[in-house]
């Protein structure tokens, strides 16, 4: 059985559905607060085991009630949480989420414990990595431990995802470790320098990222616009499914979990962007982070209902 490892952010969200985003100066009330479990790193694992991947995380927790629940939460949906740490005298990561009526979110993050998960930790768990056959990184924790993790994947044959985000600047010695990234419009923006407003631009960022970092394949995520995928300089546009937004929150996270444990069943590139693109639609029509996230069986009979 293929596995994957996700290195990546716990996060506990508190969510506020309001009608519009809060103008400066102004306070609302919200229509609803939700606690959800979210962390983009978490978000990856959850969705990958809920879609049938044999998933392990590494991660930090701090030593608070709701990290405890959060690690047993992970348990209980198949994930290996052997790799995850509970930090002395830290907070668990949170993020402050606003969702408006037309299911645009504002998020502010707060990393507690997640700034803790340094190379060292990730060397004590290097037979994560090296064991595994797919290695899935986010940018929500320290960028030195990315490095540290992809250059122990690399000596060791597993595959490197990296899902740039949230959007920063990043190190040719990160990106040259990677196999696969999947940035949406800001990211790849951030990395290449070129805006991205058609398909001609998304394919210029591509081949940026393919020549600059030699990257072999490239995924930008186009919301409505579907996928851009290019492998080895060859780029073509994969469509999405077209459903009403509730909540974006954790879409990207839900495509790149389906995505990689597509990937690691054998599919095609072509056919694992379609079943994250699937998985990810789902979760759009349903509010929160990994409560959106579906199951196999969802995204099974989506994917059959659209041919
Ligand atoms: O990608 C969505 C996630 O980003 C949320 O769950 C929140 O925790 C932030 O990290
Ligand atoms: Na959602």
């Amino acid at each position: 059985m293929a596995t994957l490892t996700v290195l990546g952010s716990i996060n506990v969200d508190h969510l506020l559905q309001v009608d519009h985003f809060p103008r400066p100066g102004q306070t609302l009330t919200a229509n609803q607060y939700d606690i959800v479990a979210g962390g983009k790193g978490a978000n990856q694992a959850v969705a990958a085991a809920r879609l049938g991947a044999t998933t392990t995380m590494i991660g930090c927790v701090g030593e608070d009630a709701i990290g405890a629940q959060m690690v047993a939460q992970f348990g209980a949906d198949g994930i290996d949480t052997a790799a995850i740490d509970t930090v002395p005298g830290q907070n668990t990561g949170l993020a402050m989420i606003y969702v408006d009526s037309q299911g645009e979110n504002n998020i502010g993050i707060w990393p507690g414990a997640n700034a803790a998960l340094s190379p060292e930790r990730v060397l004590a768990h290097h037979d994560r990595i090296t064991d595994a056959d797919l290695l899935l990184l986010q940018l929500e924790t320290p960028v030195e431990s990315l490095e540290q993790a992809a250059e122990l994947a690399r000596a060791s044959g597993t595959t490197v995802v990296l899902n740039p985000a949230p959007a920063r600047d990043l190190p040719d010695s990160l990106l040259r470790h990677v196999d696969i990234i999947t940035p949406n419009e800001t990211e790849a923006e951030q990395l290449t320098g070129i805006a991205i407003d058609s398909l001609d631009d998304a394919d210029r960022a591509a081949q940026a990222l393919h020549q600059r970092f030699g990257i072999k394949t490239v995924m930008i995520t186009l919301g409505k616009r579907g996928v851009w995928l290019s492998e080895a300089g060859e780029g073509r546009s994969i469509p999405g499914f077209v459903v009403d937004a509730v909540d974006t929150t954790a879409a990207g996270d839900t495509f790149n979990g389906g995505m990689v444990t597509a990937l690691l069943e054998g599919q095609s590139l072509a056919e694992a962007v379609r079943f994250g693109q699937a998985a990810a639609a789902l979760s759009v029509t349903r509010m929160g982070a990994q409560s959106s996230i579906p199951t196999r069986d969802e995204v099974l009979g989506l994917l059959a209902s659209q041919g």
